[in-house]
């Protein structure tokens, strides 16, 4: 139920607006209150009437208007609301969102929001597959913007796939777990989770480090799932091009010994999650001007092992999490090599994917994931690496309250 609860609905213009109508009345009989505002586009498919007839309130329509802005300026709009609900959400609008656009009233209000903001897209397939969109909704996510759907369909323009406005129950049900943190919906309230996420860089010279491919998707993927799901989450990143998660709190680090020293600064922790891709060796002597070449010939690197980020934390007798999940980045015999490293170091669950050239795996957006533990295996099926760490978080929080 959602008795007393603000929602702020924002109609964007598209075919889907219609759906808009039955949210104001699904809500409303859920105890919510709407307020709505309908965007210019908006008005080509709903009007004003039929919104504010619903919701028995003003519909708030103009950025720079008197009356409004004397009795609620559009900030107090924004902030006067539990919840911020955009259905529809088109490409436009979540295209303001991601670049911080505020020139009218909805994106204005979305800026200027300390709330959560629940998007509910409607788009033609080829607008939604389109890069420039999937880009935007990488960074709202990552920006802590929840999403729900769009569903795959026949579509008002004639096309099939995906694109189509979830159905009202399911935005009903995506505002309910947002709203309500239900034990559902938020079952790490209370618990912390560390995260290891990306490469780690070791130092050859002043100039030149040793390194690999790990982009940091599918750790800060974990992260910010962990984070949805209510824990306080701290994310170990080494250097990567991605936006530091929403709601998280992140260290970043260069090197293997960093990321451990961050890590046991991070402690205690309920769950340990391993996905970054940490360096095993490092030269033994860091050189202290750039190497230069002569007519020595190429110099010799010796190397020294790194610290074991995660069989170190595994086999701690004082502090260990109560989970500590390692994965296994493999190119060939992923099932032994993963087994082997869930024995080797001391870790109760390893996720194995297989990292071979042309598997995308590293860097990419999906991933195929095993999930191999003392007494089972599970294979999950391709999936987004978004939804490899739903998945993964659900599975930590069903085993660490069961435990
Ligand atoms: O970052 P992306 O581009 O999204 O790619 C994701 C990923 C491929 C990096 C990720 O899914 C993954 O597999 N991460 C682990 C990479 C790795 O280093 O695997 P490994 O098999 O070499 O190491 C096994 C485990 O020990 C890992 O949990 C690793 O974090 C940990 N480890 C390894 C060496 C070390 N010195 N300290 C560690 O903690």
């Amino acid at each position: 139920m959602l008795v007393g609860k603000r929602i702020l609905l924002i109609i964007g213009g598209g075919i889907a607006a219609y759906k808009a109508l039955d949210l104001i009345r699904r809500l409303q009989d859920r105890g919510a209150r709407v307020r709505a505002i309908l965007t210019r586009a908006g008005t080509e498919f709903v009007t004003p009437l039929s919104v504010g007839s619903l919701t028995g309130d003003k519909v708030f329509q103009e950025l720079f208007s008197l009356t409004d802005e004397n009795d609620m300026g559009h900030i107090e709009l924004s902030r006067d609301a539990d919840l911020l609900v955009v259905a529809p959400a088109t490409a436009d609008l979540m295209a303001k969102m991601a670049n911080g656009h505020a020139n009218d009233l909805a994106s204005t209000a979305l800026l200027a929001t300390d709330k959560r903001v629940l998007l509910a897209p409607a788009m033609n397939v080829r607008m939604w597959l389109n890069p420039a969109t999937q880009r935007n909704l990488v960074t709202l996510r990552a920006d802590g913007v929840a999403v729900v759907g769009p569903n795959d369909g026949s579509m008002a323009c004639g096309e099939f796939g995906p694109g189509r406005m979830a159905e009202v129950p399911e935005i009903i049900a995506a505002i309910e777990a947002l709203i309500n943190g239900s034990a559902a919906g938020r079952p790490l309230t209370g618990r912390h989770v560390v995260v290891t996420s990306g490469p780690t860089r070791e130092a050859i010279d002043p100039v030149r480090y040793i390194s690999n491919h790990s982009s940091g998707k599918q750790g800060h993927a974990i992260a910010r799932a962990a984070a949805a799901a209510g824990a306080a989450v701290t994310l170990v990143t080494g250097p990567v091009a991605l936006p530091d998660p929403a709601g998280v709190t992140t260290v970043h680090v260069e090197s293997a010994r960093q990321m451990l020293a961050a890590v046991e600064a991070a402690l205690p922790a309920d769950i340990a999650v391993f996905a970054a891709a940490v360096a095993d060796w490092r030269v033994a002597e860091i050189a202290g001007g750039k190497i230069k070449k002569g007519a020595g010939g190429p110099p010799t690197l010796a190397f020294v092992e790194n610290p074991d980020i995660l069989a170190t934390i595994a086999r701690r007798t004082a502090g260990r999490p109560g989970l500590v999940v390692g994965f296994a980045a493999e190119t060939d015999d992923v099932l032994g090599n993963a087994r082997a490293k869930l024995t080797r170091k001391g870790c109760d669950l390893i996720v194995a994917n297989d990292v071979a050239a042309g598997t995308g795996t590293f860097g990419g957006d999906s991933n195929l994931v095993h999930i191999v533990t003392s007494d089972g295996l599970e294979t999950w099926e391709r999936q987004s690496k978004d939804a490899v760490a739903e998945a993964l978080v659900s599975l930590l929080a069903r085993r660490i309250t069961a435990s």
